[in-house]
């Protein structure tokens, strides 16, 4: 690897992690999206060039602010580094220390002196009824923040279920029309990393692989990046020897429940819906930090008909009936051709580990450094 082109102390201070830590997320990364490792090199080249950081307009519809919380409150302080320093975050109504006209016409500078090179980000629902009167910024509706902003963008990621599909928002009797960023503009190809919150590993690497390649990752049929959303959230959950076995839980506190059996009579949503939540997890932390995890089952907060749709105490519909997890299959589902058998199984187990890793590893050399700087490797 020709560390040498790369100008790593510019970086390590840009991104606050050092060369080694952010080498492994790279690699983590590439290896998750199905990529060889050279493309992990691609990767730390494309992002220690600060010229090739895309300007982004993040613009917040219908929502509780939960996906950017998530991103920002998770357990990992060098996502946020990268995330914030990944990416040039001109617009952010949430982040935005600035209010008022100055905030808007500093996004509207960004957007006409970036035309064709800005990243759209939409957070939350568009509502569409009544001329959208049910969701204004700064006077303006959503509807029109939204034509305007993506009309000259280089992508549109919607992040979160209520951008992908219009989220609790637009549960019957949805009274205010809202749907989200894909249904609203039919005419551009929007990538959705949905969940409530979604995970923001899945974010990060989507936007590593846009940074690197200028352009979004290979995506499903409801614009999810296969490399992320491409196994049942049931195929990799621990608790599925128990599901195969018949031994389930029935109620919140019974002895199937301490006993840590399946959820599928509590009504967990995990064999149709589809994320890496069950081999990714949240946080980083370990110690099965998801839904699952912790003794909930899976609503399917990040299936389009699913979550929020179905009432929780339903049962889910059984789509695969593969092996448990300790059994690879060897086929993909027919839809997410495009991604490896091998990278999809990867997915979560790489970006968690390469991602926890850089985590830990950020964290230690805090400590380390604090004690002494002297970590030149
Ligand atoms: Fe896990 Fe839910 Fe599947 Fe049971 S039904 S194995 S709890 S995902
Ligand atoms: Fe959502 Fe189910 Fe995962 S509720 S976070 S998709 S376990």
């Amino acid at each position: 690897m020709a560390e040498n082109e790369f100008n790593f102390s510019e970086l390590e201070k840009r991104l606050g992690v050092n060369r080694r830590t952010f080498l492994k997320f790279c690699t983590g990364v590439a290896a998750s999206l199905g990529l060889p490792t050279s493309a992990a090199v691609a990767m730390a080249e494309a992002v220690a060039d600060i010229k090739k950081r895309p300007p982004v307009i993040w613009l917040h519809g219908q929502e509780c602010t939960g996906p950017t919380e998530a991103l920002l409150r998770s357990e990992q302080p060098s996502m946020e580094h990268l995330i914030l320093d990944l990416i040039s975050l001109d617009y952010h109504q949430t982040l935005d220390s600035g209010a008022g006209h100055q905030v808007e016409d500093m996004k509207k500078k960004s957007m006409h002196d970036n035309k064709g090179k800005y990243l759209l980000v939409i957070e939350g629902a568009i509502p569409e009824k009544d001329n959208g009167i049910y969701c204004k910024i700064a006077g303006e509706t959503m509807t029109d923040l939204t034509r305007e902003a993506a009309e000259h963008a280089a992508a549109i990621v919607a992040y979160g279920s209520c951008a992908s599909w219009g989220g609790v928002q637009s549960a019957s009797p949805n009274p205010t029309g809202a749907t989200g960023a894909p249904q609203f503009l039919k005419d551009k190809t929007v990538l959705t990393i949905p969940g409530c919150p979604p995970n923001p590993a899945n974010f990060i690497g989507s936007v590593l692989y846009f940074v690197t390649f200028g352009k979004l990752p290979p995506i499903d049929d409801k614009g999810r990046p296969k490399w992320a959303y491409g196994r049942l959230v049931h195929e990799n959950c621990y608790r599925r020897p128990h599901f195969d076995a018949g031994r389930f839980a029935t109620e919140f506190g019974d002895e199937g429940h301490k006993k840590g059996w399946c959820l599928y009579k509590m009504g967990c949503k995990g064999p149709e819906t589809y994320n890496n939540c069950s081999s990714l997890e949240y946080n980083n932390i370990g110690g099965q930090v998801w839904p699952v995890g912790v003794g909930h089952p899976c609503f399917g907060c990040s299936e389009k008909g699913v979550g929020f749709n179905k009432p929780l105490f339903s049962l889910a519909e059984v789509i695969t009936h593969t092996p448990p997890n300790m059994f690879p299959t060897i086929e993909d589902r027919e839809d997410a051709s495009g991604i490896t058998a091998g990278a999809a199984a990867l997915a979560g187990a790489a970006v968690g580990a390469a991602i926890g890793a850089t985590a830990m590893s950020a964290k230690k050399l805090d400590e380390t450094q604090s004690n002494s700087n002297t970590d030149k490797s």
